[in-house]
């Protein structure tokens, strides 16, 4: 079996508990407002043609939708797509591979990714196709952290921890440099502050700790 194919069928399995802990009630509201402003701040105005890859249960993609952006939303985990197809009616969700989009070239104004740069098999390849889709002055806007800095989890074989470039980082500068020797410019890294506050309140998933999570953008 492939890294990716066990990327997947782990992202398939978690994809029911993973909808569940992004839906609960208590911080839905407060998620959506603070996650609504990340997004508006980090692409231009509304409309847009937007690609979320990576899109897992489809908080993302949702949330630019609800921006006025015309959002598809691609995952390899099938798992993840239904959670995403059930909650959310304003998004085109796909089964697609974020190293690898199927889109054409320049037909994109915008590619966003939360949580996904450190779980790619080849983060440099995906970026530079990201490139090929959008159109000039297009937007890279990609969320992130240094999750696991200490070494492997058991959620992922060692096997498939070797095979992902960023999985180990321990400055989010590594993610950040991916989008730079792509050949993007203005390549801009922002703490997320207003989240780190409401993870310090609500806590954050299970087997997680609270870490400071970063908005890296970039323009073609
Ligand atoms: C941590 S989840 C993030 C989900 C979502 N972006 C969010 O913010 O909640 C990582 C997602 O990346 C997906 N993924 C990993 N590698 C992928 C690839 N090559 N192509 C498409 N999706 C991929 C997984 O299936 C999973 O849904």
């Amino acid at each position: 079996m492939t890294a990716q194919n066990q990327i997947n069928d782990y992202w398939t399995g978690r994809a029911p508990s993973y909808a569940e802990y992004q839906l609960q009630p208590d911080r839905l509201g407060d998620d959506i407002e603070a996650w609504s402003n990340v997004w508006a701040g980090a692409l231009p105005a509304a409309p847009l043609d937007v690609l979320d890859v990576g899109t897992g249960s489809g908080q993302v993609a949702s949330i630019l939708a609800g921006l006025g952006h015309r959002v598809t939303g691609i995952d390899l985990a099938p798992g993840m797509l239904e959670q995403a197809r059930s909650s959310y009616g304003n998004v085109d969700f796909r089964l697609g591979d974020a190293v690898e989009p199927a889109f054409a070239d320049g037909s994109l104004e915008a590619v966003t990714g939360r949580y996904v740069m450190w779980t790619l098999r080849d983060p440099d390849l995906a970026v530079k196709n990201w490139i090929r889709l959008l159109r000039p002055g297009g937007t890279i806007a990609v969320v992130d952290s240094t999750w696991f800095p200490d070494g492997l989890q058991p959620f992922y074989d060692a096997s498939v921890w070797e095979a992902l470039p960023l999985a180990q980082a321990t400055d989010i500068n590594q993610t950040a440099v991916v989008l730079s020797r792509a050949g993007l410019a203005d390549v801009t890294v922002t703490p997320l502050t207003a989240i780190h506050a409401l993870d310090e309140k609500y806590g954050v998933a299970p087997g997680h700790e609270v870490q400071m999570q970063y908005l890296i953008t970039g323009r073609a």
